[in-house]
């Protein structure tokens, strides 16, 4: 899951277009004319932004494309970053990305329920193409509060009847999820993506059905169980295996506290554990895995942690680090 850790390449915006109300959509391509790297469904890349702010965009296009395409929903509430996009980005602007990076994988199967809501179809779209491409049975649910700002449904509607059913919030209501996952069988692999609310929703229902083993979510945001203080954890120790240094981590500091305090420099953006972004390798130890990006038993698989929120059960921890 991880990749090597880089300063990134500089891209050039090719193209800009406003799919939907408050959606900005680029294309972005290699300043030196080089291929991106390749990437898979529900990919995602960083970009660093003008003010040194970083944030995560799903691929939204094709695999086989060769540019970059993300789309960006202004958050009026947010922290700035999509705000920062929507005003100082346009065609022709240089900018710096990382990636990328999957947390989010397609796993093969004959059949897909696929559950979106507003800007959370932009994982999905390649997704749809690949279950498409591979002759799966696969359905869409789409949610948003409006038509107008739904994104990319002329490309969804061009797919076979029966396929995309589109629930404007405003004409509908909000997505009804025992309906919407009544059709889902043990063969299906369940993945959704949008607000927590609905990410929520689902993996609860999910659970009620025992299908939580089939269900894949990507969070934009924490989940409200994640957003806990540190204050009643124990203090433990971190080994930099790379730079040499040994560190404290308090009771009332991250991982990536500690590291910020000595000065040592790692990847982080939401800094609550789930955008994958402070992903690291651990060499040794037991960490106590407290972000949404994966399970801890897929972390423990991969060997990783995301050391902005995870923190050790053992008295030391070695980082590749
Ligand atoms: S910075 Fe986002 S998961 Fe750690």
């Amino acid at each position: 899951m991880v990749d090597q850790k880089s300063q990134g390449i500089d891209v050039r915006v090719l193209a800009t277009e406003h799919p939907a109300d408050g959606i900005l959509t680029l294309t972005l391509g290699a300043d030196d004319g080089l291929d991106l790297p390749n990437w898979t469904p529900g990919a995602h890349i960083e970009l660093v932004l003008p003010s040194g702010l970083v944030r995560q965009y799903s691929l939204c296009g094709s695999p086989r494309d060769s540019t970059y395409t993300v789309s960006v929903l202004r958050e009026p509430a947010g922290r700035g970053g999509s705000a920062e996009i929507h005003d100082t980005i346009a065609t022709a602007s240089k900018i710096r990305l990382r990636g990328p990076r999957n947390h989010f994988p397609f796993v093969p199967s004959s059949t897909y329920l696929f559950i979106a809501g507003g800007i959370g179809i932009t994982p999905l779209l390649s997704m749809i193409q690949a279950a498409e491409e591979s002759r799966a049975a696969w359905t869409l649910v789409y949610g948003g509060r409006s038509r107008s700002s739904m994104a990319f449904l002329d490309q969804l509607q061009s797919y076979p009847p029966g396929r995309v059913v589109l629930v404007p919030e405003d004409e509908q209501g909000r997505l009804e999820l025992p309906a919407v996952l009544a059709a889902a069988t043990t063969d299906t692999q369940i993945y959704c993506c949008g607000p927590g609310g609905l990410l929520d929703a689902v993996e609860a229902r999910c659970a009620e059905r025992n299908l939580s083993d089939r269900l894949h979510i990507e969070r934009f945001a924490a989940p409200t169980i994640l957003r806990r203080s540190l204050a009643c954890d124990e203090s433990f120790d971190v080994r930099l295996e790379q730079s040499g240094v040994t560190l404290n981590v308090s009771s009332d500091q991250s991982i990536l506290d500690a590291l910020e305090d000595a000065d040592i420099e790692a990847d982080y953006s939401c800094t609550e554990g789930f955008c994958g972004s402070c992903e690291v390798r651990v060499l040794a130890g037991r960490p106590d895995h407290r972000d949404s990006v994966a399970t801890p038993e897929q972390h423990d698989s991969e060997s990783t942690m995301m050391i902005c929120v995870g923190r050790s059960k053992s008295p030391m921890l070695v980082l590749d680090l």
